[in-house]
């Protein structure tokens, strides 16, 4: 790939007022405590972010091993030190969701054959695309994830649904970190290449996983873990309501949120142009406060990446 930077870009995540700390957590995770309708009551589109849980674990690889291998060429020292906490960040989303996803087996989730399924998308698929192109596939990965986590900051409600506590803190968690790290793959994938058509080909990418998953998700689910639920009208309701939660244009995850999804494809897209400053506050005063924090608990230690000469 061309490594030469080829135009002067300012990158917007040097120009926060916040760190991104690298929090080591420890849930514990206990598969008598595991709640299958986490999400919303439903049973699919709760399989869907089960699903998306392991399939995450290879995507942030894929950020861990890109962002590791670009941050070499970075010129600004500030960015180059936010790239340091982006891999952190992931690392520790990874081992996880890996360790949540060893709880899900337990519980009739088809989790091996996910991961063979992942294991062949990523290591003959994704791995095998030149380095430019894993740079914007990058950037498209986590633009769905900083979509994920801004839907999921202004449904605070859908994490109390359930009273799996250990499943609410992880997915608030991640929430909370993809949205202090949001900027960063954009950044770098901007000041090395900036590219329009190129970040385009990556965010097609990125969607086709991720919209891919639902009917993975959806023709699994009833085969593996209750067959019988094909023939039970009550899941076909169940379908429908999931489905409606995931993609309808109300109230669905991605259903109501295209017009995020689609500012990507404008050729002066920033991650920070939308604004969850605001909503960061909020969740880390909730969420890490030393006495009352949801995440309390679980955080083991916690530090920010120095700055690299
Ligand atoms: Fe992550
Ligand atoms: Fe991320």
């Amino acid at each position: 790939m061309t490594t030469a930077t080829i135009h002067q870009y300012v990158p917007k995540s040097t120009q926060k007022n916040y760190e991104m700390p690298i929090r080591h957590m420890d849930f514990k995770f206990d598969p008598r405590e595991l709640d299958d309708t986490f999400f919303r009551n439903t049973e699919l589109a709760s399989a869907y972010f089960e699903a998306l849980s392991i399939f995450l674990t290879f995507g942030e690889d894929l950020v861990i091993d890109t962002a590791r291998y670009h941050r070499q060429f970075v010129k600004d020292p500030e960015l180059k030190r936010l790239v340091t906490a982006l891999i952190g960040q992931e690392a520790i989303h990874s081992k996880m969701h890996n360790e949540f996803n060893d709880v899900l087996a337990k519980h009739r989730f088809p989790v091996g054959l996910y991961r063979f399924l992942a294991d062949k998308v990523f290591e003959h698929g994704f791995k095998k695309l030149s380095n430019r192109m894993q740079l914007s596939l990058m950037a498209g990965i986590e633009h769905f994830t900083a979509v994920l986590a801004e839907y999921m900051m202004k449904h605070e409600d859908i994490f109390y649904e359930s009273m799996d506590e250990k499943q609410r803190a992880l997915w608030m968690w991640h929430m909370l970190e993809e949205s202090e790290h949001k900027d960063v793959a954009y950044d770098v994938f901007q000041e090395l290449s900036g590219d329009y058509a190129l970040r385009m080909r990556g965010f097609v990418l990125a969607a086709f996983t991720i919209v891919f998953l639902i009917p993975v998700a959806a023709s699994v689910i009833p085969v593996m873990r209750k067959p019988r639920n094909l023939i039970s009208p009550r899941y076909w309701k169940d379908v429908r309501r999931s489905l409606a939660m995931l993609a309808g244009p109300k109230e669905g995850v991605y259903g109501s949120t295209i017009k995020h999804i689609l500012d990507y494809t404008r050729r002066d897209f920033h991650p920070s142009d939308h604004d969850t400053t605001a909503y960061l506050e909020y969740y880390k005063e909730k969420l890490l406060h030393p006495k009352t924090g949801l995440l309390t608990p679980y955080l083991t230690k916690e530090f920010v990446p120095g700055k690299r000469a």
